[in-house]
């Protein structure tokens, strides 16, 4: 499909998509398939063990022959299952121009080790596949772009302790070693069962891998400012796995969020976050 009008992107483009197993990230897979893009939907499980609207999507991509859908198994927690992706992208497709990254780990409870898989896979996962991604985003055509699926529930206004609210919301004097370091600093909180009143109220491991994500995606911006736009988003409340079926939005609008994030306009911002639709504060 050709690019036309303000649409920069045609079947050439080649769209990463984490998470695709359900929720939302199936949901993005169909959206960019849908505009014709070419989507590498990737989920940590082999294609024969998707769930069954991951099977039947893909299913029907191929009996409508359409070449723009291809699987792989990705578990972004996974060293080997990182570098077995980068290998298989190297031969089959060689560049990469949109990232979404979508997964969610960890539960509601928070014990050390549900935090810990929590901060392991929506922090660190995340970064490492983003990292490992990175020569293939520089040789995208256009300016890249990288989304971070992130959640209101990341705003650094929920980080009760003004100096880490601080540390986070740096532009200039962030690193990954300050952000590395706020997040081994809760875990040692929760690990020695501190008071936990520097943190997020709810939900804080969730909390605080999210604001870290944020914080993560505008250092990125920076150094890749000419090479990438990097933005966070929130979906919106979205009824999936991950929050019971509650919320008020469909899996297709909470996607047609992120969607529009991760095809805006050549002349698009970079180092956002956005709540839904609203460009926000961090
Ligand atoms: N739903 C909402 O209201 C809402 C609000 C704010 C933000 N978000 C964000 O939106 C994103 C998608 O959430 P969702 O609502 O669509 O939830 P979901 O339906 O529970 O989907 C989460 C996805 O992440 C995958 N995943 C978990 N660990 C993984 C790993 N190690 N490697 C690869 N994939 C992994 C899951 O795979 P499996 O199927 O194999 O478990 C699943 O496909 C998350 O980042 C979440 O924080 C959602």
């Amino acid at each position: 499909m050709e690019a036309k009008g303000s649409e920069w992107w045609s079947g050439e483009t080649v769209a990463v998509v984490t998470g695709g197993n359900r929720g939302i990230g199936l949901e993005v897979c169909r959206q960019l398939a849908d505009k014709g893009l070419t989507v590498i939907m990737t989920a940590r499980q082999p294609q024969e063990q998707l769930s069954v609207p991951a099977q039947q999507f893909l299913q029907e991509a191929a009996e409508a022959k359409r070449k723009n859908v291809i699987f792989h198994t990705l578990d972004i927690t996974q060293q080997q299952s990182v570098l077995d992706f980068v290998d298989w992208l190297k031969l089959r497709v060689g560049l990469v121009d949109i990232l979404s990254n979508f997964d969610y780990g960890g539960g509601t409870r928070e014990s050390y080790e549900s935090a810990k898989e929590c901060i392991d896979t929506n922090y660190y996962g995340t970064v490492k596949l983003t990292e490992a991604l990175l020569p293939f985003l520089r040789l995208s055509p256009h300016n890249a772009r990288i989304v971070m699926v992130s959640s209101i529930a990341g705003l650094l206004c929920y980080v009760r302790d003004e100096g880490l609210r601080k540390q986070l919301s740096e532009t200039e004097g962030l690193t990954e070693q300050k952000i590395d370091g706020v997040l081994n600093l809760f875990l040692e909180d929760l690990k020695s069962e501190k008071a936990m009143e520097k943190w997020p109220l709810k939900l804080p491991a969730y909390s605080i891998s999210k604001a870290s994500l944020n914080a993560y995606g505008r250092l990125l911006a920076l150094q890749l400012n000419g090479v990438a736009y990097v933005n966070s988003v929130h979906p919106g409340a979205v009824k999936t796995n991950m929050t019971d079926s509650t919320g008020n939005l469909s899996p297709i609008e909470g996607a047609e969020n992120v969607v529009r994030v991760a095809l805006f306009s050549v002349d698009g911002p970079s180092g956002h976050n956005f709540m839904e639709c609203e460009d926000s504060q961090f």
